[in-house]
């Protein structure tokens, strides 16, 4: 059997090696495909990593042979503990099952007017002319929500502790995929030190919760609430510890996500006038006299539908993931060992133009039923797939769309030039210099 391309020693110190997966990661990948097609590896002493460039490679590693694959230990395990975003095996599998009513449709449905009374209360506080980091705006916005969704928590007010306890956790991940984020982590250092104090504090406040709300028979109708009456197949529910965990896990992966999307969905309107027009059209029309959107209109709200869709094909909020092999892996005639990582990015697949044509343009209108029929299977794959897709997909759909729509019929955005729209491939795939938007009243 042979062995894959080798296509360079990893060398981590900068300026020792052009490429570097921790410093560029995006660019080491992109020219990785260029140069050596859709499966290539770097090498360093036994250490393998591989990097994917084909949806069929990813199904066989999300999907028809994630039984071989695990998701290593991830960085985030220090916060969310075992939550559904680290756990793995049959516990993951059974965390999931029970978790997943609480984001059915119906459920979901009462978390619509939470999501744009939020983007009520931060929109009103905007101010016509005014120019603003559009980016902070969306994760005050979507921080906002999923607390009052999670915990039924207003992080505005009461919970103002919390909101700066979650920057300071947010700031320690941030730092966390940072080339030097091995030795960052051992040193003493303000980002550690208030990371530490604000993870105390927010188990404080999620512990107390979960204790009243056990002692307390009122259903308060958050995810929270539906999580603590959830059973297990063999009878009995979850621990006070899973539950933090598991809430933990979705209060982190239910904000950032969301709030980029939007993000770069407010800076491609801003950039495609006949994009915007067309979607003003829709809002009018679905929405008459700016009514405030609200479950029942997002099935009928096709073309914002479509802009959401276009924006995470463009800008994935998760924008590479990767996969452990647990025994030795045979794909496309090569072997992988066991042990070795394999990387894949949805940034790059979902811009590739074996799939979609004029790949870099923003173009809602690509996306009807023959062209979805067509694509090949993990060509678009914001939300992952398999057994570890994201489980907050339905809530981050209904979301966005819901606020795309409350913010565009209201308010018009102009992109400050000065201002460069350059990507950041942290953990999360951000706008580098946040996003600066003059702001004017429709
Ligand atoms: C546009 C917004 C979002 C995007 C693009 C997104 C994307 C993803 C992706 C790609 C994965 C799979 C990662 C992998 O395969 O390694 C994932 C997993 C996950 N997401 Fe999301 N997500 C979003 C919003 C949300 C929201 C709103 C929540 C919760 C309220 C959430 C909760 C989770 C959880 C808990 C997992 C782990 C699932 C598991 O391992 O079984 N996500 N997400």
């Amino acid at each position: 059997m042979a062995a894959a391309k080798v296509i360079e020693e990893y060398k981590p110190i900068p300026g020792g090696s052009i490429y570097s997966i921790r410093i560029d990661p995006l660019k080491l990948m992109q020219d990785a495909a260029k140069k050596y097609g859709d499966l290539c590896c770097i090498k360093r002493g036994k250490f393998r990593l591989y990097i994917a460039n084909d949806p069929a490679i990813v199904k066989e590693l999300l999907l028809t042979k994630h039984m071989n694959f695990s998701k290593g230990s991830p960085k985030t395990k220090k916060i969310v503990g075992d939550g559904i975003l680290t756990s793995s095996g049959d516990f993951h599998h059974k965390q999931k099952r029970l978790m997943q009513p609480a984001f059915h449709q119906q459920q979901l449905a009462s978390y619509a007017t939470i999501m744009t009374d939020f983007a009520g209360r931060v929109t009103n506080e905007w101010k016509d002319g005014q120019e603003l980091d559009v980016r902070d705006q969306m994760m005050r916005l979507t921080m906002g929500i999923v607390a009052k969704c999670l915990y039924s928590a207003d992080v505005e007010s009461d919970w103002k502790e919390v909101a700066k306890a979650l920057y300071d956790v947010n700031e320690y991940l941030d730092m966390l995929s940072s080339p030097f984020a091995g030795v960052l982590d051992r040193l003493p250092l303000p980002v550690n030190r208030r990371f530490r104090r604000a993870l105390q504090e927010l188990d404080a406040v999620i512990y107390k919760i979960i204790e009243q709300r056990r002692n307390s028979t009122a259903d308060s109708g958050d995810l929270l609430s539906t999580l603590l009456k959830a059973q297990y197949e063999e009878g009995g529910g979850m621990t006070n510890k899973q539950l933090r965990d598991e809430t933990m896990s979705l209060f982190l992966a239910g904000h950032e996500t969301t709030a980029n999307v939007l993000t770069w969905a407010l800076y491609l309107l801003s950039q495609n006038p006949s994009v915007e027009e067309k979607l003003l059209r829709e809002l009018a029309r679905v929405l008459p006299g700016r009514r405030i959107p609200t479950a029942e209109d997002v099935p009928k709200l096709s073309y914002t539908t479509k802009v959401f869709t276009e924006t995470l094909r463009l800008y994935p909020p998760i924008w590479r993931s990767g996969r452990i092999a647990i025994n030795d892996y045979f794909v496309r005639g090569y072997l992988i060992p066991a042990g070795s990582l394999i990387l894949f990015s949805h940034y790059m697949i979902q811009r590739d133009p074996r799939y979609y044509d004029n790949p870099e343009q923003f173009n809602p209108d690509r996306w009807t039923p023959e062209m979805e029929a067509n694509l090949p299977d993990f060509a678009f794959f914001p939300f992952g797939g398999g057994p570890r897709s994201c489980i907050g997909e339905p809530f981050a759909k209904m979301e966005s769309i819901m606020l795309i729509a409350a913010i565009a019929q209201n308010w018009k955005m102009t992109h400050d030039p000065n201002h460069k729209a350059e990507i950041r491939t942290s953990l999360t795939l951000r706008p580098k210099y946040g996003m600066m938007m003059k702001l004017s009243k429709r």
